[in-house]
This record gives C-alpha cells, sequence and structure tokens, in this order.
C-alpha cells in the first residue's frame, strides 16, 4: 500500500536508486528519503519516469491519469506512476516523448537539445502533482539544476497562491558545476516573471541558469559537505557563482552525505565471491584473486598491491592525472584497474594503457553496478584524485571496504578521510593535485601496504568509520524544524519528553 497524503516533506530529483543512476545523485536519493522517514518524517519523493528503469524489486503502478501541467502549457498532461520504496511513497512523472529515451540527459554524442524544456516540464509538473493529488507539503526540497527551477516557481507562487503560502524551500547543490544553462528563449518559456530576469536572479552572463534560480530563491541552500561549502564561496570552485553563493552566505550550509549501508557491505554483499568484515579481513584477499581473473589481471598481484579507480572518466575526478602518472605508478610494481566511462579521449588513453601494460593495468569501460561492488572489494588501494569533490561517496565505500584511499584534500574527501600520518588515520591525502603528488603518495601508501600489521590496523579503523544517514537525516530534519517551527517530527518531540 501507497503511504497517502499528507508528505510534509518533499523531495524532487532527477535520479533515484534503484530506479535510475548516473551517478552519487541517485545513491543519497535512494538512501535519504529512507532515512527521513526512519526519523518520523512524511516523506515523498517526486522524479521522472524514463524509459530506461529499474522496476524489478520495487513496482511502479499508475495512480493518476492526464494531470494538467497548467501554465506554460495549459494543453499539455502527464500520468503519475508511484511505487512504494521502503515505505517511502515515490511520484514518477511520466511524459514519454520527454522521458521515454535511452539515456537520462544525454546521448554518447552530448546532451538532449530539449534539456532545458524537458526539466521545465519536470518542475512545472512536479508542482502541478502536489496540487492534484493534495500533497499538502510543508517543506519542498530540490536537488541539482534539474530540479532547482521549482524554488524561483514557489517563490513566486507563495505570494499569489495561498495552496503555496506556508511553504518553506530547500535547494541542495550536489555538483556545482552542473548549471543548466539555456538562452533567454527559454526563459519566456519557463513562465517566470521577468523580474526574476536580474543579476540576483536566474540571469548568468544573458543565460538562463536553472541552478542559479536554486540558490537565489530557496529559503535554506545546503551541498553535501562543509567543506566544500566553503570552498563554492571562491572563485576556485565557485564555478562563477561565487558572487550569488556569497550573497547568501548566511543560507548556505553543508551537511554531509552518509552512505547506504546495506547497499554496500562486504560481509553481505551478494555481488562479491565471499563476505569479509573488519572483524575477519581473510575474505578480501580471495575477493582480490576473483577479481584479478575478472578483470585480466595477472596472478602476480596476489602479492602485490592493486590500485582501483571506479568513477566517472573526467576531469572532476582526475583520471587524466592517473593516466599521466602511469610510469610512476607502474614504477611502483602495482597493478592498476580502472572501472567508468565518459571522455571518449580518456577512454581511449585507458584502452591503450591496457596495451602498454599487459597484466598490470585493466579497464572495465561502461557502467556496471556489480563490477563497482566487485573493484571495491578486490583492490587494496583506492584512488580518489579529484580536482574538487562536492562529498564523494566512492571514497565511503572504499573505507567501508578497508581499501584505503589515496585521495586529493578538497571537498568531502577533506571531511571523510583521515589522513595518515595522524594516529588514527584511514587513508592518504595529497595536495596540490598533480600526477607527481600522486605518485609520491600512492608510494607512501604502498609502504604502509608493505607492513601489513599496520595496514591492517587501518583497516579497521576505516571499515568502522561512521557514515550512518541518520546523522545526516537528523541535520535536514533539525533544518527542516528550522524553517517550520510546526513541523512534526517524532524523533525530536520524543526527546523532548524524555531528555
Ligand atoms: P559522482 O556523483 O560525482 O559521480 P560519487 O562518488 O558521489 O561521484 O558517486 C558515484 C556513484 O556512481 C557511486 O555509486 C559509484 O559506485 C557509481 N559509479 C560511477 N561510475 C560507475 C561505473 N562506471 N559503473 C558503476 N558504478 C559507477
Ligand atoms: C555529485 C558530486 C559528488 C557527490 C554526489 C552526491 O555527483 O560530484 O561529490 O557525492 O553528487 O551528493
Amino acid at each position: 500500500m501507497l503511504p497517502s497524503p499528507p508528505h510534509d516533506v518533499v523531495l524532487i530529483t532527477s535520479e533515484i536508486f534503484p530506479f535510475s543512476k548516473s551517478g552519487g545523485l541517485a545513491d543519497v536519493m535512494g538512501a535519504l528519503p529512507v532515512a527521513l522517514r526512519q526519523l518520523g518524517l512524511r516523506v515523498a519523493v517526486v522524479t521522472p519516469l524514463y524509459g530506461r528503469m529499474c522496476t524489478a524489486k520495487y513496482p511502479v503502478r499508475l495512480v493518476y491519469e492526464n494531470c494538467p501541467v497548467g501554465f506554460p502549457w495549459p494543453e499539455t498532461t502527464f500520468d503519475v506512476y508511484a511505487a512504494n520504496y521502503q515505505g517511502v511513497p515515490v511520484y514518477f512523472i511520466d511524459r514519454p516523448e520527454y522521458f521515454d529515451r535511452r539515456g537520462y540527459y544525454c546521448t554518447s554524442k552530448g546532451d538532449y537539445f530539449d534539456n532545458g524544456e524537458r526539466f521545465i516540464f519536470f518542475c512545472r509538473a512536479t508542482l502541478s502533482l502536489m496540487r492534484h493529488l493534495s500533497f499538502n507539503p510543508r517543506i519542498v526540497h530540490a536537488h541539482d539544476w534539474h530540479a532547482a527551477l521549482t524554488m524561483a516557481y514557489l517563490y513566486f507562487a507563495r505570494e499569489e497562491e495561498p495552496f503555496w503560502q506556508e511553504v518553506k524551500t530547500v535547494f541542495t547543490i550536489h555538483n556545482l558545476a552542473y548549471q543548466g544553462r539555456f538562452s533567454y528563449r527559454l526563459f519566456e518559456l519557463s513562465g517566470l516573471p521577468l523580474e526574476a530576469w536580474s543579476m540576483d536572479g536566474v540571469e548568468f552572463y544573458s543565460s538562463f541558469n536553472y541552478l542559479k534560480a536554486g540558490i537565489a530563491y530557496a529559503d535554506w541552500v545546503t551541498t553535501v559537505s562543509p567543506s566544500y561549502a566553503q570552498e563554492i564561496l571562491t572563485p576556485a570552485f565557485g564555478c562563477g557563482l561565487e558572487g550569488i553563493l556569497q550573497h547568501r552566505q548566511d543560507r548556505v550550509i553543508g551537511i554531509l552525505n552518509g552512505m547506504d549501508t546495506a547497499v554496500w557491505n562486504p560481509s553481505q554483499d551478494s555481488f562479491l565471491p565471499c563476505s569479509y568484515s573488519c572483524d575477519d579481513l581473510r575474505g578480501k584477499a580471495e575477493c582480490k584473486l576473483r577479481m584479478l581473473d575478472r578483470v585480466g589481471l595477472s596472478h602476480y598481484f596476489v602479492d602485490r598491491p592493486v590500485l582501483g579507480f571506479v568513477g566517472r572518466l573526467r576531469g572532476q575526478k582526475g583520471i587524466d592525472m592517473v593516466l599521466d602518472a602511469l610510469p610512476g605508478l607502474m614504477a611502483l610494481d602495482a597493478g592498476l584497474v580502472v572501472l567508468g566511462e565518459g571522455n571518449p579521449a580518456h577512454e581511449a588513453r585507458l584502452f591503450q594503457a591496457v596495451e602498454d601494460y599487459p597484466g598490470q593495468v585493466a579497464a572495465v569501460v561502461g557502467y556496471t553496478e556489480e563490477m563497482a561492488h566487485v573493484i571495491q572489494a578486490g583492490t587494496d588501494i583506492f584512488l580518489m584524485p579529484s580536482r574538487y569533490e562536492p562529498c564523494g561517496l566512492t571514497q565511503m565505500y572504499s573505507l567501508r571496504y578497508g581499501t584505503l584511499p589515496v585521495a586529493t584534500a578538497v571537498g568531502g574527501l577533506r571531511d571523510t578521510i583521515i589522513p595518515y600520518p595522524l594516529a588514527n588515520a584511514t587513508g592518504f591525502m595529497f595536495a596540490p593535485a598533480t600526477a607527481d603528488r600522486l605518485v609520491e603518495t600512492v608510494r607512501q601508501a604502498i609502504a604502509v601496504w608493505e607492513e601489513q600489521e599496520t595496514w591492517q590496523e587501518m583497516q579497521r579503523r576505516a571499515m568502522r568509520s561512521d557514515f550512518s544517514w541518520e546523522r545526516s537525516a537528523r541535520e535536514y530534519a533539525r533544518l527542516y524544524r528550522s524553517l517550520d517551527p510546526h513541523l512534526e517530527c517524532p524523533v525530536f518531540e520524543a526527546r523532548a519528553d524524555n531528555p
């Protein structure tokens, strides 16, 4: 049975695991609503119904037909599907001409030409859905540029429409580099009032910037780690939006993501050939052996460290830095396996590296959830040389799998890894982000790996790191309550009764 409205907190997202996923946003959206629900909040999620969706575990069913979008498309309608996802109702907006495509946002040749229109539609449809199904939300919480326009629509609607008058808004930035920038024509199509076209609004160097709409108009702006919340106020990390972020500085905070400890758990991971835990690490060696065979690395590396990389093959993640560092890394007598897809130039270099170092470098180019788990478990050292990292989830997974990270000292990496040689170290960090520093830091990590006792101590500590969603969900709940003191949140009520 689907939990029925009212839905006090409505999260709006373009991806949610396990239904749809292209990166960490989906993981967060698959876990945060469940954690909020466990605190006792009445929460719902709205997302598009894509052609490519995984509905095997949580079936979706039609709940509403021909819902009108209203302004600016008076004639257009959409259907609504829904699923009960661990007690959280997830509503899917169905309009095949926009969302029934092979990709979510792009093909291998580039972004869909109508992304601007697709996500105006999504935002308008979401607001219409909340009204037609009487959600009566108190908090609307939008994520990333795809959902950001809802913040602007609500800002203006609050002044005019009683239904929205009391609603408070939160906007979360998962990655400032993806802004959704379109032409003035799209602004006209959006139906936002002309006053929104200003420096303090959605205008950005004569373009229509969706992410900026979220920053400018939400009651609170959050991002996914405290360090990134500081960094984005500076030109080096602000992607041109540091000005408006500084302007709203007293309403910008960082709340560190959690991780889904049920999906990412080496003692209960159905993708792995055998399980292990911080109390008994023996199974990790078997995971490594089987992984070497799967990806075509030599058995020589049973007794030498293997480096792993899982992520989008983009400049953000520093895959080019890994490729530049390759001669130095290979000279350390380590193996390397990379899982990822992205920039065709990086992919081509990677294939070349596999040819240059047969049995020592392996690559899996593509997107496979299973291989992400297999590589996290089967490697010794996890490479995460990101140039910037709003939070990063893969390093949290690697910590939990006892695969100690070598990472740059930026954003969420700084907030999740305790760097060697601190007494309670869980990984290795470096700055500045250069290939030389990467090689040096991997050399340092391998020196510790060679002292297996110290290494295993670090592994155990890393595996015990607490990244539970409960902690983060409480911070969001506290923020919602600061906006709406009447929001029912039993976990806080219980504490007040029972101090
Ligand atoms: P980002 O969202 O910036 O890509 P995160 O570290 O927050 O980075 O999250 C990335 C998520 O995507 C993780 O769940 C990771 O395992 C997954 N992932 C990235 N690339 C691949 C891939 N090629 N195959 C499978 N999973 C991937
Ligand atoms: C973005 C960021 C990543 C973060 C994820 C989830 O994709 O690049 O750092 O972990 O969102 O918040």
